[in-house]
C-alpha cells in the first residue's frame, strides 16, 4: 500500500515531530514548515533529511506568512496536515478546505483547557479539588474552525500527583503525546481511522489496538 503524505507544521523545539519522524511507517512526512525561523524543529528535520521551510510574520497584523504557508501546503497538496504545536490560528477558509484532513494534537483532555497553559490549569483544578480532579492528559482531533475544537480522535490520560509543578506534569503529558500522536497518524494513514460528516470512525482493528495503548477513544467519551 501507497504511504500517505503528510506535511507537518510546527512552532518550536518539536518533540512531537521527532516522534512522527520516528513512528512513520504508513505515512512519509513530506515537509515540515514552521511559523518561526531558527527553531529547533527545523533542526530536526532538516538532520531526518526532510524538506523545510519557515514563513515568519513580519509585522503585526500581517498574515502575507499564513497566505504563503497554504500555498507551500497546497503545491505539496499532501493527504493530511499535522498540526505538532504550531501555535498560530488557521483562517476558517483554509480549515474548511482541509476538512478531514487537518490533524492537532493539544494537551488537555478536551473539551477541558482549550487555549493556552493547559497544564497549569489542570494543577490549579487538582488543586482546587482537593486532588479529586487528577486526570489530566493529551487529545488528537480533527481541526475546525473553533481554536482545539473539532471531532476527538483520541486522548491519552495521565494522573496528576501531589506535588507535581507544572513542568513535571508537562513532561508526563509529552510522554503521552508521543505515543498517541504518530498512533493516530498511522491509523489514519491507512483508513482505519476515517472523518466522515464530522464523525471519527474507527476499524475494529484500531479500536482493539486503542485498547492495548489504553487510549480513550469516542466509544469511551
Ligand atoms: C505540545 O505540548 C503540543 O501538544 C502543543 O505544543 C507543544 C509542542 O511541543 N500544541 P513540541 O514542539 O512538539 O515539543
Amino acid at each position: 500500500m501507497n504511504k500517505s503524505r503528510i506535511v507537518v507544521l510546527i512552532s518550536g523545539r518539536g518533540s512531537n515531530l521527532q516522534s512522527l519522524i520516528q513512528h512513520a511507517e504508513r505515512y512519509q512526512i513530506e515537509a515540515v514548515i514552521s511559523n518561526k525561523p531558527n527553531v529547533a524543529g527545523l533542526d530536526l528535520a532538516r538532520n531526518a533529511g526532510i524538506e523545510v521551510s519557515a514563513y515568519q510574520r513580519l509585522a503585526k497584523g500581517d498574515i502575507s506568512h499564513r497566505r504563503q504557508i497554504y500555498q507551500a501546503i497546497n503545491q505539496i497538496n499532501p493527504d493530511f496536515i499535522a498540526l505538532a504545536g504550531f501555535m498560530e490560528i488557521l483562517d476558517a477558509d483554509f480549515v474548511m478546505q482541509w476538512e478531514g484532513r487537518l490533524i492537532n494534537i493539544h494537551p488537555s483532555l478536551l473539551p477541558d483547557f482549550r487555549g493556552l497553559h493547559t497544564h497549569q490549569r489542570a494543577l490549579q483544578r487538582f488543586n482546587e479539588s482537593k486532588g479529586r480532579q487528577n486526570q489530566h492528559g493529551c487529545s488528537v482531533h480533527f481541526v475546525d474552525v473553533a481554536v482545539d475544537a473539532g471531532p476527538i480522535i483520541a486522548q491519552a490520560v495521565c494522573n496528576i500527583e501531589n506535588g507535581d509543578d507544572e513542568d513535571q506534569l508537562a513532561q508526563r503529558v509529552l510522554e503521552q503525546e508521543h505515543r498517541l500522536f504518530p498512533w493516530v497518524m498511522n491509523n489514519i494513514a491507512s483508513n482505519n481511522i476515517r472523518y466522515s460528516n464530522a464523525n471519527v470512525n474507527f476499524t475494529k482493528q484500531a479500536t482493539t489496538e486503542a485498547q492495548h495503548h489504553r487510549f480513550v477513544t469516542q466509544a469511551d467519551i
